[in-house]
């Protein structure tokens, strides 16, 4: 039996709740497969602040660096709990970009993918959704202006001013370029670079050394677009896309804004992964205006699992039909509050509902 130890880091908000159910459908892998997972639940985000002065505690990290794969919920306060902890501990600073740094998980696969018979989740017309929107966004997540020198002060003017530094080396692009274009040769050999080089000389290194790897996948087309092109373009014509690759704060945008095309951040689960390890999380935000009301859609924590299960553990048939045990719960005309809209005809359920028609839709499905 192949034995596996997966960190559970819940999150803040609706992180607890929606952690729950995707731990139910791991527990049903464990039934139908040859497998266990041994869950070590650690503190992370503003809960683990609160507890111990840390967002990320020393004994987090020590789950993380002991375990096979890390699942991480949403973390973050709102605007004005945020300012109750120090700028350099607020969980975005102080745990999820440490984390990132700390593994190295240069490599984050956000898919935005909404088969034509959920096209009325979209807030797009189904002749724009077409046969159904397929794309995976490829986002650099350890670089750029995220990860550069910051600095704040008065300068000489006495006027307050701050200083971020975008920095990329040829390295960094290179590797991630490798990662979209292995994924792009898989698929439909179409890949969309995002860039931004009429303006930024970070963009112009980024398509140099896109153009050296590109070389080596003679048989990907490649399309080059500035990124707010497209940002109008994933509204009008998402269906043009397959494999798009960005940078980091491009990819950050970008990828909610998928979210948005399909009609809900919670239908954006991701992979985030690093030479030694990875860690997976929906790329959505805490939502704590909704937390502990058992509204919020798991989706993105299940299709994270699904996502662990493939990458991390080689197990892509499993990982297939938690795809298709969600998509059935949807085709049953259920959803959650987030997907279900006045006269849509779709009957809304909680979290814990979604949870168990996935893991009753898992269970009827025949064993890999
Ligand atoms: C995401 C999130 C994070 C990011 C935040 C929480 C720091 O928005 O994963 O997209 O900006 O990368
Ligand atoms: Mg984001």
């Amino acid at each position: 039996m192949k034995q596996y130890k997966i960190a559970i880091l819940a999150g803040d908000g609706i992180g607890p709740e929606i952690t729950a159910e995707a731990v139910k459908v791991l527990k049903v892998i464990e039934e139908r497969n040859d497998v266990s997972f041994e869950l070590l639940p650690a503190s992370f985000g503003a809960c683990a602040y609160f507890e111990s002065g840390s967002a990320f505690p020393h004994q987090t990290k020590a789950i993380c660096d002991e375990a096979d794969a890390i699942l991480k919920g949403p973390i973050g306060l709102n605007h004005e709990d945020s300012k109750r902890i120090p700028i350099d501990e607020q969980p975005e600073r102080g745990a999820l970009l440490p984390l990132r740094r700390r593994y190295n998980t240069y490599a984050n696969f956000r898919p935005v993918s909404l088969p034509k018979s959920l096209a009325h989740f979209s807030p797009l017309k189904p002749e724009v959704i077409g046969e159904g929107i397929d794309l995976i966004i490829v986002r650099e997540l350890v670089g750029g202006l995220y990860f550069g020198e910051k600095e704040m002060g008065v300068n000489d003017a006495g006027l307050r001013y701050v200083r971020e530094t975008l920095e990329y080396d040829e390295a960094q692009i290179y590797q991630i370029m490798q990662q979209a274009f292995k994924l792009a040769d898989k698929r439909r050999k179409l890949l969309h670079n995002i860039h931004k080089s009429n303006v930024l000389k970070s963009s112009v290194l980024w398509n140099e050394v896109m153009e050296e790897v590109a070389k080596e996948y003679p048989d990907v087309q490649v399309v080059n677009m500035l990124v707010d092109a497209a940002a109008t373009a994933l509204c009008l014509k998402p269906t043009q896309f397959d494999v798009m690759v960005m940078e980091n704060m491009f990819g950050d945008i970008l990828s909610d804004q998928g979210g948005g095309i399909l009609g809900s951040l919670g239908l954006m689960p991701s992979a985030c992964i690093g030479p030694d390890k990875a860690y997976y999380e929906p790329s959505h935000g805490s939502a704590p205006d909704i937390a502990g009301k058992n509204i919020a859609n798991p989706y993105s924590m299940i299709g994270s699992v699904a996502m662990m299960l493939e990458n991390s553990f080689d197990m892509a048939a499993e990982a297939k039909n938690v795809w298709a045990a969600m998509q059935g719960v949807f085709a049953d005309g259920y959803s959650t509050a987030d997907l279900s809209k006045p006269g849509s005809g779709v009957t809304m359920i909680s979290t814990v509902e979604f949870g168990d028609k996935v893991v009753e839709k898992l269970r009827q499905m025949p064993r890999v």
